[in-house]
């Protein structure tokens, strides 16, 4: 395990109380062998299904990891929260509103569940967030991409990359997430070209992270915007608690409820076996553990949450 608490949100050896914490929550969910790894976009399919790794940063920019920390996976719909947040920073909550409504599915994340003003539910499902980022305009459709990498890169505090190989491999495959985008196109809610909208999402999903960034980038929603590793204000406290907002009711889907009895803060899950949580004032936390159960949510990851929220008294309520 690892703390660190310099301005760059990289480990050193230092031992904490909260390391020792990490390690034990670690060595408690390895021992879990359900759940399948994701293959229905085929480059994920070959994760290492024993992969663990987990790292927490603090309100102050404290780092604290154990595991597997400097495995780099996809970022998958663990981006869909921060694009949200771009767009709302953009245009507006009243404006983003009309096109993507707030309401958890109920459904899975690829569920066709588009309301009966033709808007798809939530943000956190893929036909929302397909919408969401055919909102983010800057100076227009060239260079959307660019600019979403530049957000996501300030919210982790270091410069993200793509994984070309899996932009290309959902590329080829994410037929279902394109049905999604013409039916909010034909809903009116989609702006723009659905390919180019769809192009912007499947690389948004294959940027390349580790835990330290997902707890990183759910430190700075915590901590109202500001990233408290740089120091950086990256959206303002309002769009931080929109959100946050949006996260606790739709971020896991069709176990939200559950997620809410049992862990409590506002988390994102993403396919590649990630989730990142945020404890508003004290802690972003961010997980890594391939296997998924039912609902797309890392079982380990589930586990190593309720864990954590148990031994630090997480729970917002
Ligand atoms: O659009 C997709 O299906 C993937 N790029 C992301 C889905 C995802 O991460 C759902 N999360 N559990």
């Amino acid at each position: 395990g690892h703390a660190s608490n310099g301005r760059e949100p990289r480990a050193t050896d230092e031992q904490s109380p909260v390391v020792t914490v990490l390690e034990r929550i670690r060595d408690e969910v390895a021992p879990r062998h359900e759940g399948r790894v994701a293959d229905f976009i085929p480059e994920l399919a070959g994760a290492d299904p024993d992969a663990f790794g987990i790292a927490a940063v603090s309100a102050h920019g404290r780092c604290y990891s154990a595991g597997d920390d400097a495995a780099a996976f996809t970022v998958q719909s663990m981006s869909k929260p921060f694009v949200y947040a771009m767009a709302i920073e953009e245009r507006g909550l009243d404006d983003v509103h009309q096109h993507v409504g707030a309401e958890p599915s109920g459904e899975p994340f690829n569920a066709i569940s588009l309301d009966e003003l033709g808007r798809p539910e939530n943000p956190m499902i893929n036909a929302g967030a397909i919408v969401t980022t055919s909102l983010v305009h800057g100076a227009g459709p060239d260079g959307r991409f660019e600019r979403i990498r530049t957000a996501l890169s300030s919210f982790a505090g270091r410069s993200l990359s793509l994984d070309e190989d899996v932009y290309l491999s959902e590329a080829e495959t994410g037929h279902r997430n394109r049905a999604l985008g013409y039916l909010s196109l034909a809903g009116g809610v989609l702006e723009g070209s659905v390919e180019e909208a769809v192009q912007d999402y499947f690389r948004q999903c294959a940027l390349s992270v580790t835990v330290l960034d997902l707890a990183v980038m759910a430190a700075t929603l915590a901590s109202g915007g500001v990233n408290p590793v740089t120091g950086e204000r990256v959206v303002s406290r309002r769009t931080a608690r929109h959100t946050l907002s949006v996260m606790s009711s739709c971020g896991m889907y069709d176990r939200a409820g559950e997620w809410a009895l049992r862990v409590g803060i506002p988390a994102k899950s993403g396919v590649s076996g990630g989730i990142l949580a945020a404890a508003p004032g004290s802690f972003g936390v961010g997980v890594f553990s391939p296997p998924l159960d039912g609902a797309g949510n890392s079982v380990r990851g589930v586990a190593a949450l309720e864990r954590l929220s148990e031994d630090y008294d997480l729970h917002m309520l």
